[in-house]
């Protein structure tokens, strides 16, 4: 029997891409950088699934060119702004991405980021590197306590959640934002839900956002939000890059309005090299590694795999975004 034809925007891990490899014709593209969007164009034409990564942006436009063939989006990611779903919808293609796997690894990045920028890591590290050194100074890299301070989570989904558990292993108080959760959202005890994202922003220590991108989260952390926050605060961001407000960052950073920003995901990404944020020693940022453990990648590109083929051969995808497209997909 004939196998789906299928592009693979990118090599992933063994377990997930073999199981791609043997169930369908797949043109994988192997290059370290994503596909430019003209030759993604050309890839998908004809094709009957795509795996695709969060640097590819799938729109109306390339779901036409890929062509009446298109059967499934499989996304190498839980989050997935970087598809346009209800063109997806529209069209009878499912769409898939990688819940639930990544949850706990992509909370252990962000807790360490916490820490990491609490008590100075980056530079630390440097200090030593550069042979500065020299002897145990009271004054020295002082940081802030994460023991007993206040921890506001905005966002209070699965990764959220994991946040929480290990603020709570440290004793941290909890403050959340998130209008869309349920009121029984299993927390540690003693967990404050705020109504207002400005409460939460004027009592936190520490903020990690834990939000999907979206037209209202785009930019949430802005000159007005960054305002609200202590002098003191750092702010964790392990969602995606737009929640905030870049040029605005940089002003409240460098005038000292808020104390630090540790940053998993930025905008643009990837950062240049020569950004102004970059320039700043309270600021650390990281190259979108959230979920980059070796069992992690594995475990989604098991998952992506999975929400391909089933896609391709008429079954019930174990994680589809669109599901309404079931009943009425290609
Ligand atoms: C995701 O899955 O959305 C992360 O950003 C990458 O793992």
């Amino acid at each position: 029997m004939k196998k789906p034809k299928v592009f693979v925007t990118r090599i992933l891990p063994e377990e997930g891409l073999n199981r791609v490899l043997d169930a369908c014709d797949a043109e994988v593209w192997r290059e370290d950088a994503p596909p430019p969007p003209n030759v993604l164009m050309e890839k998908v034409r004809g094709v009957d699934g795509l795996l695709s990564l969060l640097t590819d942006r799938i729109d109306g436009q390339l779901l036409d060119a890929a062509g009446p063939t298109l059967k499934v989006v499989s996304n190498f990611a839980v989050g997935y702004d970087n598809i346009d779903v209800p063109a997806a919808t529209e069209r009878g293609i499912l769409v898939g991405n990688t819940p639930g796997v990544l949850t706990e690894t992509t909370a252990d990045l962000a807790f360490a980021l916490l820490m990491a920028a609490a008590r100075r890591l980056p530079e630390g590290a440097d200090f030593v590197r550069a042979g500065l050194w020299t002897t145990f100074q009271p004054m020295l890299m002082l940081g802030r306590d994460i023991h007993g301070a206040s921890l506001g989570i905005v966002g209070m989904g699965q990764i959220g959640r994991a946040m929480a558990k290990r603020a709570a292993g440290f004793d941290m108080k909890i403050l959340y934002y998130d209008p869309f959760a349920p009121a029984d959202v299993p927390l540690p005890a003693g967990a404050i839900r705020c109504t207002v994202l400005d409460e939460l922003l004027g009592r936190a220590d520490f903020v990690s956002l834990h939000v999907p991108l979206g037209p209202q989260t785009h930019h949430l952390i802005g000159r007005r939000a960054l305002g609200a926050m202590k002098p003191t605060a750092i702010l964790v961001n392990a969602s995606r890059g737009p929640v905030v407000d870049p040029d605005a960052l940089y002003e409240a950073l460098q005038e000292g309005r808020i104390a630090g920003a540790a940053l998993d995901v930025t905008e643009p990404e990837p950062l240049p090299a020569d950004h102004r944020l970059l320039t700043l020693k309270n600021c650390l940022v990281v190259p979108h590694i959230g979920s980059a453990t070796h069992a992690t990648r594995t475990r989604m590109a098991v998952m992506a795999a999975e929400n391909l083929i089933a896609g391709l051969t008429g079954k019930v995808p174990p994680h589809p975004v669109n599901p309404e497209v079931l009943p009425r997909r290609r």
